[in-house]
């Protein structure tokens, strides 16, 4: 491991940073009574988060963030107060390495079991981390995480109830994204899931308002895939084939994890696949090679389908050899936000960046998802270019080309800002982001409320937390108001 110096003009202090990715061990349940400013009585309703909430086991790190167990957090406003709650799920692997506090199962990005070789060869087992999303639709509450099964909760309590397997549908294990999208015209709540080997199978659904899963098409296409999110408009299924290739040997003879066998293919190119959501050919358009975790939102508009996307230009991934709390972030390929143009008809593509500052976890107004968006919200760097840690709140108007950026550097990190529509609202910019950010001085996270309609004016409301909350992945918001 090697230690990174820090200069004065960072942003950031690396090891500031690290701290965020600390085991929260405790399960709290409390009102939050430390406010500065004041939180809008129009906001009802509970904000649920997921993220990996322990990275250790029995003394021994993990090896990757997202390799560690789920926990999620909810918090709810109701009449201008707000209440926290954490728990962990409680996945079938998590209950048996809690009973005897060791690491007993493989991890799907990097960490092994103890014993090298002779523990790990041969074993095509993963822990179900159960860490990425969360999300209530249908009276239910799901833990996802994409490549099993959700896991149900009750919304009040977080208690576990177990795996859900929707009816039946996701019988013999298989996935269910966890970047479902609340469908604003039909109330349906649509989703995918992906099977990768050396043909890549892709499931969509729709759940209905009332929970029941309807399966819209099963697709099989040539190679590997991963594929971590989608997008839909009126008339496609949208996915982005990363050029990704995966070197099996290693992982069966139990030397690395699966993640770990993954590599770029900067000689391949990425594919963007539109699927007729009314049957038909699929349409395959190839790009020269780039990277997307997450999109933004798609739509369609004069015969065209416009994507915009976070794109890398290679994977992004931990560094060899390096503890992911020391990560150097000047050699990490940056996020930027790009629009994808596709003429279905033509088969033709044509694609921009829009943002050079590197950003991740993208939102928009929760009405406009398929349809035509003015604006996008991302966690961003401090700095207009480089790479650094996520220290930035931006807001981006497609219609303007122009961006409104608040930074919480250099002693706070953000988390994915959450966009809440005020309700009966008419513009689109008109609502809430709520964000945790971390203030490594403390050691505490605060859930900070800003005004979307403009960033500059500040935090509306900081909610101190009485603790800190570890760097989270997803999160949704439902206008129920749980966990008081
Ligand atoms: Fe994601």
């Amino acid at each position: 491991m090697t230690a990174i110096s820090d200069t004065p003009q960072r942003s950031y202090r690396t090891v500031n940073w690290g701290r965020g990715y600390s085991t929260l061990s405790e399960e709290h349940n409390y009102a939050i009574d430390e406010v500065e400013g004041s939180i809008p009585c129009e906001l009802q309703g509970t904000l649920f988060r997921n993220g990996p909430g322990r990275f250790d086991r029995g003394g021994v790190s993990y090896q990757h963030p997202f390799d560690g167990d789920g926990m999620i957090c909810a918090i709810s406003f109701d009449q201008g107060k707000a209440h926290f709650k954490n728990r962990f799920v409680r996945t079938a692997e998590y209950l048996q390495e809690e009973k005897e506090d060791r690491i007993l199962h493989k991890n799907v990005f990097a960490t092994l079991k103890p014993g090298g070789f002779w523990n790990n060869a041969f074993d095509f087992s993963f822990k179900n981390v159960a860490n990425t999303n969360v999300v209530y639709h249908g009276g239910k509450l799901w833990a996802l995480w994409e490549a099993a099964p959700p896991y149900q909760l009750t919304p009040d309590t977080l208690e576990t109830l177990g795996i859900d397997e929707l009816g039946g549908i996701l019988a013999k294990g298989l996935p269910f994204s966890a970047h479902p999208k609340l469908n604003p015209v039909t109330g349906e709540l649509m989703n995918f899931g992906v099977r990768a080997g050396l043909q890549t199978t892709v499931r969509f659904y729709r759940v209905q308002p009332n929970g029941q899963v309807v399966v819209d098409g099963t697709h099989t296409f040539p190679g590997f895939a991963f594929v971590h999110d989608f997008v839909y408009t009126e008339n496609y299924w949208i996915i982005f084939q990363n050029p990704m290739t995966l070197d099996p040997l290693p992982f069966v003879l139990g030397l690395k994890a699966a993640g770990e066998c993954l590599k770029f293919a900067d000689n391949q190119p990425t594919r963007i696949l539109l699927i007729p959501r009314s049957g038909g050919e699929m349409i395959t358009l190839e790009a020269d090679p780039f990277f997307v975790f997450h999109h933004i939102n798609a739509f369609e508009e004069q015969g065209k389908v416009i994507v915009d996307s976070i794109r890398y230009e290679e994977y992004l991934t931990t560094q060899e050899g390096r503890d992911f709390r020391e990560t150097d972030f000047s050699v990490l390929p940056t996020g930027k936000m790009w629009r994808f143009e596709i003429d279905p008809k033509a088969r033709r593509l044509s694609s921009r960046v829009l943002v050079e500052r590197s950003s991740e976890f993208p939102q928009v107004n929760p009405s406009v998802v398929g349809r035509p968006h003015r604006y996008a919200y991302v966690a961003a760097i401090d700095a207009p270019q480089g790479n650094a840690p996520l220290q930035a709140i931006l807001k981006m108007d497609f219609q303007e080309e122009v961006q409104q950026v608040y930074s919480f550097a250099p002693d706070g990190f953000v988390s994915e800002p959450v966009f809440i529509p005020r309700p009966s609202s008419q513009k689109e910019d008109d609502g809430w982001l709520i964000t945790l950010v971390y203030r490594a001085e403390e050691h505490r996270t605060e859930v900070v409320i800003l005004d979307a309609r403009d960033l500059d004016q500040g935090p509306i409301a900081r909610l101190k937390l009485k603790h800190h909350v570890p760097f989270g992945l997803h999160g949704t918001f439902t206008p129920h108001v749980f966990a008081r």
